[in-house]
């Protein structure tokens, strides 16, 4: 196995101004490789850059519902209406070439020891969400790497299977042998557990360690691109309450 250093990006939704402090950071931090779980785009406004960036990154990327929805021309019926109008809103932002790029990623990939999800491997193409370890129970059957990141619910979170512990005030995750870890990375471009910082994580391959890492972004002008947009004004002012 290759050491290394990951940032691993999650939620990135769209917001250009999120992904690009949380990509400078990761470069001042030695980052060495860039992996994702996934919805890369929906609710915010600029889908087609972030999409873009994660190409030129040759980032690995998991498909997340909205990749998949803004990729498929499947009914939004089950949808909340608000993200209903966003994921029509992005499939018009992206060209037939990125709406290919979307619409070809894996459920899930596993490389260099760890694995990437964006929901759950017991059921990846139902997006259920895991916010509780009776939710992980089912998932940790299907998990043969000792670490999986996963995304969805934007809210940072490590379920770790032998201690059975649930920690939500991680700042630094060492990796134990013998140990399998469920970890949420968090969200990029729309956090939701209260804190309106953009969220990611570094896994060092060699320090086995997982750092959460929260910043402060240009919230501003990503609320303004979604008002000219003409979105949801609920999309931007979520973001300042990180809900
Ligand atoms: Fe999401």
């Amino acid at each position: 196995m290759k050491s290394a250093r990951y940032a691993v990006l999650g939620d990135i939704h769209g917001n250009w101004e999120a992904l690009s402090t949380v990509l400078a950071d990761a470069a001042e931090q030695g980052v060495t490789e860039y992996v994702s779980v996934g919805d890369v785009v929906g609710y915010n406004a600029d889908p087609a850059a972030c999409l873009e960036k994660m190409r030129e990154l040759n980032c690995v990327v998991v498909r997340g519902n909205h990749d998949h929805y803004c990729s498929h021309e499947e009914s939004l019926h089950d949808f909340h209406p608000l993200a209903a109008k966003v994921i029509s809103w992005t499939r018009d932002q992206l060209s037939e070439e990125q709406i290919e790029y979307l619409r070809q990623l894996k459920m899930h990939v596993s490389m260099d020891g760890f694995t990437l999800v964006h929901s759950t491997l017991d059921m990846p193409d139902h997006w259920g969400y895991v916010f509780d370890s009776l939710e992980a129970e089912a998932h940790f059957n299907y998990q043969h790497t000792s670490v999986c990141f996963y995304g969805h619910t934007h809210v940072p979170v490590v379920f770790d299977k032998l201690g059975r512990v649930t920690r939500r005030d991680t700042e630094m995750l060492k990796i134990e042998i013998g140990h399998k870890y469920f970890i949420n990375v968090g969200s990029v471009g729309q956090p939701r557990d209260g804190d309106p910082r953009c969220a990611y994580v570094i896994y060092d391959t060699e320090a086995k360690t997982v750092e959460f890492r929260r910043l402060t972004y240009d919230l501003a002008t990503a609320q303004a691109k979604i008002r000219e947009a003409g979105l949801p004004e609920r999309l931007a002012e979520r973001l300042a309450i990180g809900k």
